[in-house]
């Protein structure tokens, strides 16, 4: 008895030591930073509630609020060994000095939605930082421009100016639940952006803490920083803490249509013919199509592909109509299909919600989860039908596939390719972005394998050289940092997200940062790391 007890308990120890290796590392480090963060912080009760260990009850609600993808909620997914939650800016700066001071990666979270989850899940010992508690929102009408702290969401920003103005909007994505830190630093479409361009494009100054603490704006941190903190991504170049955007004029009364179309109703054809016409069309039609697969109602246990076209038009339909009958007389768009709203009311359409409800509804970050899994690609060239075909079948073998078709042109046509990190410009057609998400995390490999093969199947059909990605549809099968990773390596992945933006980035990463403190899986990477690898070697 006595003997087996004694080798049970050295056996828990043994197990013990190698499961959990790394908390005994996170203690010192935990209590070494504890104690660097308070230094000089007099009120030192407000840190219990401003930093999380994992062993605070509070941390796995607060770590599990806003991630979006069920994949990632998985135990086995490594986990921050804090979470700092700033009430103000001088709790960052002293995050990033104390940080540094203990060798500890930090990532930094503002709406949680990046698709691989980067901003909360890393498998080095990293620290996290939650701006949920910095989300103010200061619009001036009058000089049609507002302040947005990062932490907010696209829909408290959206609450907030229908608030004070039902003439103005912001050209920004359609889910209210997204964080305007990740959001505006990689681009950010929605609707309106063949009138008005990516968020990013209406940026007109911004808050950064860089790698030595500093509180910069646009006049401090410089031209270069600037424009690489609008779209080239805000993990690489420190904590953006918050955004000066200029307003868009938005008419009283726009008018939206949805549009389904199963396979037997000349999907394919209209198809072909919006390729042809949805870069095309004035600016104000935003006029989008969603592939997916319904019940084929002549069979039980058949299914067919749809190919649902959405619409928002900025005017009434009385214009619209004329311009579909001239552009896409096919869809046989007509009069009881559209539905007039006032623009705010178009973002809670698109979200599902009752668009005679109260925005309210804008403001809540809780929102359904499932698991998924996406992938973005760029159309230069209309897909031929013996492409589409292939494409059909492979859309029929999986459960719940989604591929959004979003048409460029308009505005996105005229700003050159340079003059933001976001290279995706003139001369698309569409971005094609492929989703699909399940219930059970079982079976993430089957669907993971399906999106792959998807991908790979549709090579011949999408942009080459680079075949270009959209960074907010963050997708690590592009390629993922290591500690050894190389310049050239990065940039081998690095220019499908930037084209010739790539060396600009890695150039301004060197002047903002040349120590690579602020990084992730998908970072960029200093110029000089190339030059310091080479000297290595000859040396
Ligand atoms: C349901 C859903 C709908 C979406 N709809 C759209 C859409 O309509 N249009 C569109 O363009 N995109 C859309 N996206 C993609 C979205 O734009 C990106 O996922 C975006 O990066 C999310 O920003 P976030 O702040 O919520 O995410 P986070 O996960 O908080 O951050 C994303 C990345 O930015 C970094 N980051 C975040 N905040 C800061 C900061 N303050 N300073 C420095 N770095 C920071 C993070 O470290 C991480 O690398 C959607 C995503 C989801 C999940
Ligand atoms: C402790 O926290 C409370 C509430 O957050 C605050 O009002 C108070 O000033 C803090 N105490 C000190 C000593 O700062
Ligand atoms: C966490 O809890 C463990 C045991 O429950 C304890 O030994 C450890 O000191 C705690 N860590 C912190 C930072 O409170
Ligand atoms: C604006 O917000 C205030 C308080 O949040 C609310 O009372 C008011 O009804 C809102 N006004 C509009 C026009 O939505
Ligand atoms: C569009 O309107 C026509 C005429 O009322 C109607 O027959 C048709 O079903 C509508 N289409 C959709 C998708 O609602
Ligand atoms: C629906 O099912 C029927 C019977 O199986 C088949 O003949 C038809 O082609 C299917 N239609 C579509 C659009 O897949
Ligand atoms: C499909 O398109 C053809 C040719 O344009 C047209 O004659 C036919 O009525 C359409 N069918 C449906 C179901 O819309
Ligand atoms: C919303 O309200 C308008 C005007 O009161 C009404 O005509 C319309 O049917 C309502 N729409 C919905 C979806 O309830
Ligand atoms: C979010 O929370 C609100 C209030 O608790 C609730 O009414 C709503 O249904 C929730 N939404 C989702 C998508 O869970
Ligand atoms: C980089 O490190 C990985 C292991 O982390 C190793 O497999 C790879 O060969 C290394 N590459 C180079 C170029 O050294």
């Amino acid at each position: 008895m006595g003997f087996a007890y004694t080798k049970l308990a050295l056996l828990s120890v043994i197990i013990f030591i190698s499961i959990f290796p790394q908390t005994y590392i996170s203690h010192d480090i935990e209590s070494s930073f504890l104690q660097c963060f308070s230094s000089g912080l007099e009120n030192s009760n407000s840190t219990t509630k401003v930093i999380l260990t994992q062993n605070s009850s509070s941390y796995t609600p607060l770590l599990q609020s806003s991630i979006r993808n069920n994949r990632f909620l998985e135990s086995s997914v490594p986990k921050p060994y804090l979470i700092v939650i700033p009430n103000d800016l001088f709790q960052i700066q002293k995050t990033i000095i104390c940080s540094k001071k203990q060798g500890l990666e930090i990532r930094v979270r503002s709406g949680g939605h990046d698709y691989e989850g980067l901003s909360y899940v890393s498998n080095v010992p990293f620290l996290m930082i939650d701006l949920r508690n910095l989300r103010s929102i200061t619009i001036d009408i009058k000089e049609e421009n507002a302040w947005v702290q990062a932490g907010a969401t696209l829909g408290e920003l959206y609450y907030a100016i229908a608030n004070k103005s039902n003439l103005h909007g912001f050209p920004a994505g359609s889910c209210p639940t997204v964080g305007v830190g990740g959001h505006f630093s990689g681009g950010g479409f929605g609707t309106i952006f063949r009138k008005y361009g990516l968020a990013t494009d209406n940026i007109i100054d911004a808050q950064i803490i860089d790698v030595n603490g500093n509180i910069l704006n646009r006049e401090m941190m410089g031209e270069d920083l600037f424009w690489a903190i609008r779209g080239g991504g805000g993990s690489s170049f420190g904590v953006i803490t918050a955004w000066k955007v200029k307003l868009v004029r938005v008419p009283l009364i726009v008018t939206i249509f949805d549009i389904p179309n199963r396979l037997d109703q000349n999907a394919t054809t209209l198809f072909m013919k919006w390729q042809i016409i949805a870069n095309k069309l004035p600016s104000e039609l935003f006029l989008h199509s969603v592939l997916g697969i319904a019940a084929n109602s002549s069979s039980d246990s058949g299914k067919t592909v749809t190919v649902s076209f959405t619409g928002l038009y900025l005017g009434k339909s009385d214009d619209l109509l004329p311009l579909m009958q001239n552009n896409f007389e096919e869809l046989g768009l007509q009069r009881d299909n559209c539905t007039e709203m006032s623009w705010i009311q178009s973002v809670l359409y698109l979200t599902g919600h009752s668009i005679n409800g109260s925005l309210e509804v804008l403001l809540q970050r809780n929102t359904t989860l499932t698991s998924f899994k996406a992938k973005s690609d760029y159309v230069t060239d209309p897909i031929p039908m013996s492409g589409l075909e292939g494409l059909w079948n492979l859309i029929l073998e999986e459960d719940r596939p989604t591929l959004i078709m979003t048409p460029y042109g308009g505005r996105m046509s005229e700003i050159s390719e340079t003059e933001t990190p976001f290279p995706h410009r003139n001369g698309i057609i569409y971005g094609i972005q492929y989703l699909v998400d399940w219930e059970k995390n079982e079976e993430t490999p089957k669907h993971v394998d399906w999106i792959r093969r998807l991908y790979a199947y549709m090579t011949p059909y999408v942009s080459k050289g680079p075949r270009a990605a959209y960074l907010n549809y963050r997708d690590l099968d592009l390629g993922v940092n290591r500690e050894n990773t190389s310049y050239e390596e990065a940039k081998s992945w690095g220019v499908k997200y930037f084209k010739s933006n790539f060396e600009r980035l890695a150039q301004v990463k060197d002047e903002v940062d040349p120590t690579n403190f602020f990084r992730d899986e998908q970072s960029i990477l200093p110029l000089s790391r190339e030059t310091s690898l080479v000297d290595k070697d000859n040396a």
